[in-house]
């Protein structure tokens, strides 16, 4: 089974072949980044290789799938870990990158704002279709800022929310199901024992426990789902290696 640096490659790669295959196809490719410490290496590593590959990061436009009530040039922003890591090292045109507002003074327009961002570039009717929506998970199942327990999850219509999550003690601002249900291409990445329970009842049969999984209603309505996991965050799912 894998390790997390062959998951985190696993999904480089699986990340470089969504984004040549959507510029192939429609000349661009809408790309949502995911948050957290998983990511990290991920971003390093394609941005490792940005000049020695084909992929055409100049066709690609970015946004976050959540963010953080912070600044964007704080530590804990999605957004400044994803700079870091990725965009400061891609050549990515600076206004194709679309940080989220959520530090924004007035939470619940700044979202308003950040979905007629996505619908004017995304484009789609009735819901835009990401090309690729990078998703994370924590140990209680949470995905993007979807926690368990939180208006956010039963949210039908509106494509971006904020709302203050208990748990944390802190708002963020997230996407919705809608909007992620639409995407062509769902890729968890998914990594570390603290993960193991929570992939067990995404993977499971346990209907009343994955009701209770945020990330268990991910289900891309007309696209992919991939999930990519290393040995100790597959540990419970009673899982069978993936041949390469
Ligand atoms: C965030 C993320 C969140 C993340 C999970 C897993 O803002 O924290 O978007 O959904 O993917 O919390 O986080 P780790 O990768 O740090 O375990």
């Amino acid at each position: 089974m894998p390790s997390g640096e062959q998951a985190t490659d696993k999904a480089a790669e699986l990340f470089k072949q969504a984004v040549c295959q959507a510029v192939a196809d429609r000349r661009v490719c809408n790309v949502a980044l995911a948050g957290g410490t998983t990511p990290h290496d991920l971003y390093q590593k394609l941005a490792a290789d940005v000049y020695d590959c084909d992929v055409p990061w100049a066709s690609v436009n970015v946004f976050f799938g959540d963010e953080r009530d912070v600044p964007h040039d704080h530590v804990d922003s999605n957004y400044h870990m994803a700079q870091r890591s990725l965009l400061d090292n891609a050549p990515i045109p600076p206004e194709q990158v679309n940080p989220m507002p959520a530090d924004a003074e007035d939470l619940d327009a700044a979202a308003v704002e950040y979905e007629q961002i996505v619908r004017r570039i995304v484009g789609g009717e009735p819901t835009p279709q990401f090309d690729l929506i990078l998703l994370g998970m924590g140990g209680d199942g949470h995905t993007a800022s979807l926690f368990p327990r939180t208006d956010a999850l039963s949210e039908s219509h509106k494509l971006v929310v904020s709302q203050h999550v208990p748990v944390l003690g802190r708002n963020r601002m997230t996407f919705t199901y809608p909007l992620i249900n639409a995407a062509r291409h769902v890729m968890f990445l998914i990594t570390g024992e603290d993960k193991a329970d929570a992939v067990a009842a995404v993977l499971g049969d346990d209907k009343r426990a994955r009701k209770e999984i945020p990330a268990a209603h991910v289900n891309p309505v007309d696209g992919k789902l991939t999930i990519v996991l290393d040995a100790a965050a597959a540990r419970k799912a009673g899982l069978k290696p993936a041949a390469d």
